[in-house]
């Protein structure tokens, strides 16, 4: 188990037990955040679990994939942190990993 501190829309933060091998968006999604749509189911293809990673954490993470990358083009709210949670897999080494839901679109 790891830790995940999840910030939501409204600026909650809220720390999730989370077991390591699942995606990011599967411990958010599983933690009860409906915010997080995941449409898709994880299937890169919906872009509703959009999140921005905290700066600390951006060097830990996988290369954003041209898929991922063509999907975050089509939000009005990407940023340089911006990742698709489905697309991170949630390891050890990212206990503490920091994560807000971006805007919905
Ligand atoms: S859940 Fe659809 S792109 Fe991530």
């Amino acid at each position: 188990m790891a830790t995940l501190i999840l910030t939501t829309r409204d600026g909650s933060i809220k720390p999730i037990e989370a077991e390591t091998g699942l995606t990011v968006m599967e411990i958010i999604r599983d933690s009860g955040a409906d915010e997080l749509l995941a449409i898709c189911g994880g299937c890169c293809s919906c872009a509703t679990c959009h999140v921005y990673v905290a700066p600390a954490f951006v060097e830990r993470m996988s290369a954003v994939g041209d898929d991922e990358s063509d999907l975050l083009d089509s939000s009005d709210y990407r940023q340089a942190h911006s990742r698709l949670a489905c697309q991170l897999q949630f390891t050890a080494e990212l206990d503490g990993l920091e994560v807000t839901l971006a805007p919905e679109g």
